[in-house]
């Protein structure tokens, strides 16, 4: 459980042994002091609670570009170096010798497993796979062609409606029970979605098989037909699955903090964040990255879409590249460019979107204006190939980061709700509306498309 934040304890010169940041406001001489807090690796933060009260001023900082909206023991990045710690394990060493649910219970617990541990969790998830049979009529209130993450969205925030026993928030016991189904279930809850779409029969979940090869299995196998299990793909599955398990406070995750800072049910916080993983600046980009590379065709029309990427008035953007924290490289990147080559090369796939992605990274990281800009491949640039080259369809890529990302939900909302310092998440603004006026008679009101046009309502014009 995370303490409370303490202000560090440092010697400073005036003999205060916490360390003060003071902000002045010249126009009034007025001044105030505000502890430093450390963290134990990572920049320290301005402790600014007491600004408000003492000051009469919130801070300003669209994007919380700036603000550390909470403290966690979960994940640490360091942009400038491209570097990514589970619990102070290193992405790369986690990828390569690690797996899953090893992973997933170092998020949650902040410990790798030891072999009891380890036996006893893979047991637990395996045993909370299946969906309450009722579920599947909900499936079937969605529209065949339905993009998997509306699907999403829906069935986990359904969930809430069916498990009650574990809602009691303020229960560990019922906290642990709701994590462990959240990532048991949604492998399945994905394969469901895919297999609705196609119009085929909701596969069953094996206990025998490993997590990532139920995953497989339910999306590939035929009831028809017997499956054979390719191990390369399974391992990459599950490579995918570590890259994607956890980010820190990226938007999905401190989506669901927000929403579960007000006490909601964890089901309900989750299918906020799967809302918000939906968009393409987040989890979208990878859906993003593939229709992107259909869309440049062949390299010859690389250099028309960097001109493009380039343009402000164009709205493309370069998908899979850029990252608001890293601006050296992705760790997770470089291991899904490596890993993608594997897939590739086990299948003896020669797949032209690989080459062109390649070329495509390749040009752009000696342009002036990504290295300007700072703008690498991120983990969803490759990510896309992967999964087109075991046969998903690009809709469902963004699920899949669903999948894994659950642990790293859930792992932050239960960190939040044990948290001393934790209270309902509530921003500031600056208000820019207009001051107060009077009220308007409706015989006496000239309408608003008359006096500025429609458009001025859409902030257009
Ligand atoms: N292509 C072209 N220009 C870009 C790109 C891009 N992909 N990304 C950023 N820029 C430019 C942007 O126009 C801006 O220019 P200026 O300074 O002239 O206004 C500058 O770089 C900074 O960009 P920003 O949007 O202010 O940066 P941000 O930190 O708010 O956004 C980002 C980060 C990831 C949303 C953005 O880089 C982006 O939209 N990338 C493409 C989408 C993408 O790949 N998203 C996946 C992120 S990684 C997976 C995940 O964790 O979700």
């Amino acid at each position: 459980m995370p303490k409370s934040t303490k202000p560090a304890e440092t010697e400073t010169a005036d003999g205060n042994n916490i360390e003060m940041a003071t902000l002045t406001r010249p126009r009034t001489g007025e001044s105030w002091k505000l502890p430093v807090t450390k963290g134990t690796v990572g920049p320290d933060t301005v402790d600014i609670r007491t600004l408000f009260r003492d000051s009469g001023m919130f801070t300003y900082d669209p994007g919380l570009t700036s603000t550390a909206s909470c403290q966690s023991a979960i994940t640490f990045i360091d942009g400038q170096q491209g570097i990514l710690r589970y619990r102070g394990y290193p992405i790369e060493q986690l990828a390569e010798q690690s797996d899953y649910m090893d992973v997933c219970y170092l998020l949650l617990y902040g410990e790798l497993p030891n072999k009891d541990e380890r036996a006893e969790f893979i047991d637990t998830i395996t045993h909370h796979t299946l969906l309450h049979d009722q579920l599947s009529t909900f499936y079937k209130g969605f529209m065949r062609n339905a993009h998997p993450m509306a699907i999403m969205v829906g069935v986990v925030g359904a969930l809430s409606a069916f498990y009650h026993d574990s809602t009691d928030i303020s229960d560990p016991e019922q906290r642990s029970l709701a994590a462990h189904r959240l990532i048991a279930k949604m492998p399945t809850i994905a394969a469901y979605a895919f297999k609705y779409s196609l119009g085929l029969p909701f596969p069953i979940p094996r206990n025998q098989d490993s997590y990532p090869e139920n995953l497989v299995r339910m999306m590939f196998s035929k009831p028809t037909d017997d499956y054979t299990m390719n191990p390369v793909i399974a391992r990459a599955i599950d490579r995918f699955l570590i890259l994607h398990a956890d980010h820190e406070q990226n938007a999905s995750t401190s989506t669901v903090r927000l929403a579960g800072s007000s006490g909601a049910n964890p089901f309900a916080c989750v299918a906020s964040g799967i809302a918000s993983l939906w968009g393409p600046a987040h989890g979208g980009a990878n859906e993003a990255v593939l229709n992107m590379l259909d869309e440049i065709g062949s390299k010859d029309q690389i250099p028309k879409y960097l001109n493009k990427a380039r343009d402000k008035s164009d709205p493309f953007r370069l998908m899979g590249f850029g990252h608001r924290v890293y601006k050296n490289f992705d760790p997770r990147a470089t291991i899904m460019r490596q890993s993608t080559h594997e897939v590739l090369n086990e299948l003896g796939i020669d797949d032209p979107r690989m080459e062109l992605a390649m070329e495509l990274e390749r040009i752009a990281l000696e342009d002036d204006y990504f290295i300007e800009k700072k703008l690498y491949p991120n983990v969803d640039y490759y990510s896309g190939i992967i999964l087109t080259t075991i046969g998903l369809p690009s809709n469902m890529f963004t699920a899949m980061f669903a999948i894994g990302r659950t642990v790293g939900w859930v792992s932050h909302w239960k960190e939040m709700l044990t948290d001393e310092d934790q209270r309902i998440g509530r921003p500031r603004q600056l208000y820019i509306g207009e001051v107060e006026r009077q009220y308007v008679a409706l015989e006496k009101r000239v309408h608003s498309s008359e006096k500025k046009g429609w458009a001025r309502l859409w902030g257009k014009s």
